[in-house]
């Protein structure tokens, strides 16, 4: 017989009335107010809101970058607070990729190592992880320069590096605070549709915070956030 259950998907995030708070108990920031949502899957969201309105708060809860001061993250249906800091460290690195603003890469290694890095701290020697660290790097355009050091690439191809990066290790999420932030426009929407087009060929999970209009135009969904809240949460007509 058949289970009479259908298996729920279960969201990839879910914040439940988050909060989060910095500052003393006389003067408290309250960064984020009960905020509830829920990531699914597949899903490109762009994280719209002024600045200090959160967003940066917003990923780094999702991503277990930061604790909420109340309510409760769940990452792949497991309560983060219920986790010590080892399981946590190991969550995050298996399921999250992550992208910043300047792109953090290290100067010194060539694009390749920059890309391999995740996969040589978790034990993959260079030999195993080759082909596929070239077949990312080839995905994100950058075959012509990988064994250059990112200081010699344009902001644009280190954001690719960082993308590369993000993705070698075939997270089911990547949290992105504002990718595009440090770019100018031409060169930004180049990086919105670099990530567009990994989001719909490996499936992977975005959520990426930003003040970019037309990344907003082009997510899927858009969560716009004010002064800690969620204001409004809607999916872009096709
Ligand atoms: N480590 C911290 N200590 C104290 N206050 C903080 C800290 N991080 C953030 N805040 C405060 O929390 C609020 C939300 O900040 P957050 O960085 O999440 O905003 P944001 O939406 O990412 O802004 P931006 O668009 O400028 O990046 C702001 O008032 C900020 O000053
Ligand atoms: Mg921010």
């Amino acid at each position: 017989m058949s289970d009479a259950h259908p298996i729920q998907a279960v969201p990839l995030a879910i914040l439940q009335n988050a909060s989060k708070s910095y500052g003393s108990a006389a003067y408290p920031v309250h960064a984020l107010q009960a905020v509830t949502t829920e990531i699914h899957d597949g899903e490109f969201i762009a994280l719209c809101g002024p600045s200090g309105s959160g967003k940066s708060t917003l990923l780094n809860l999702v991503a277990g970058i930061d604790e909420p001061t109340e309510g409760k993250v769940f990452l792949l249906g497991q309560d983060l607070a219920m986790l010590n800091d080892r399981q946590m460290a190991a969550l995050r690195a298996d399921a999250i990729g992550f992208v910043f603003q300047f792109f953090n890469l290290l100067p010194v290694l060539s694009v390749f190592d920059n890309v391999y890095y995740p996969l040589m701290l978790n034990g993959f020697r260079r030999s195993e992880a080759r082909e596929h660290v070239m077949h990312i790097i080839e995905k994100v355009g950058l075959i012509d320069h990988y064994r250059r050091p990112p200081g010699e690439l344009s902001g644009g191809q280190q954001q690719r590096v960082a993308i590369a990066r993000a993705l070698v290790k075939k997270p089911r999420l990547v949290v992105a605070d504002e990718p595009t932030g440090n770019l100018d426009t031409r060169t930004g929407e180049e990086i919105i549709d670099l990530l567009l087009t990994m989001n719909h060929e490996l499936k992977t999970t975005f959520i990426i915070s930003t003040h970019s209009p037309l990344l907003r135009d082009r997510a899927r969904r858009v969560v716009h956030i004010e002064d800690g809240r969620i204001k409004d949460d809607f999916v872009n007509a096709k």
